[in-house]
């Protein structure tokens, strides 16, 4: 065959994704998962990669305000969905509430699981403001910590609970 009659190369599908409130093409394919589309083609290193199995919660961000485990999810189905990631959140300079309240209560370790416990604890305070404790250890039972900070990571969702409900005083003032 020659050069000329060579097959072109075959484009790789884009899939649009909303991402922290922008809209992105990304040269991926549609079975590609969400959490290596994040960091790999949208610079965005909040997620982290854990077990990439969907059972350690690092890899976690919201899609339509719900906590997801993006290392699993494809990211075909998430056309016109919202995506939010850690950085959506809140700045270095401007930390979400939730944020601060980690910052705050120095609940880390080596830091590794506090994506997932952020994003985890923002999806809860934004289906429930005033959880209970329980409703909180049920919340966070899946989000795995491999250095056994749990007292001071529920001590930060404590502090997130009273600096969500100072936000929301704020919004309505
Ligand atoms: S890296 Fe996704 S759940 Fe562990
Ligand atoms: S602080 Fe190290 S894994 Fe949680």
């Amino acid at each position: 065959m020659s050069a000329a009659s060579s097959p072109a190369p075959i484009a790789r599908a884009g899939v649009m994704l909303r991402v922290n409130g922008a809209e992105h093409a990304v040269p991926a394919a549609p079975e590609a998962r969400l959490l290596y589309v994040l960091r790999n083609d949208l610079a965005l290193n909040g997620p982290k990669f854990g077990c990439g199995l969907g059972e350690c919660g690092a890899c976690t961000v919201l899609i339509d305000g719900q906590a997801a485990r993006s290392c699993v999810m494809p990211i075909a189905g998430l056309h016109g969905r919202a995506v939010t990631t850690l950085e959506g959140l809140g700045t270095a300079d401007a930390p979400g509430p939730v944020q601060r309240a980690f910052i705050d209560a120095q609940a880390a370790q080596c830091g590794y699981c506090l994506n997932g416990m952020i994003m985890t604890t923002e999806a809860l305070l934004r289906r429930n403001p005033e959880p209970t404790e329980r409703e909180i250890r049920d919340a966070l039972k899946y989000t795995l910590c491999r250095c056994g900070t749990h007292i001071e990571i529920l001590a930060a969702v404590r502090l997130a609970v009273q600096y969500w409900r100072d936000a929301e005083g704020d919004r309505h003032r």
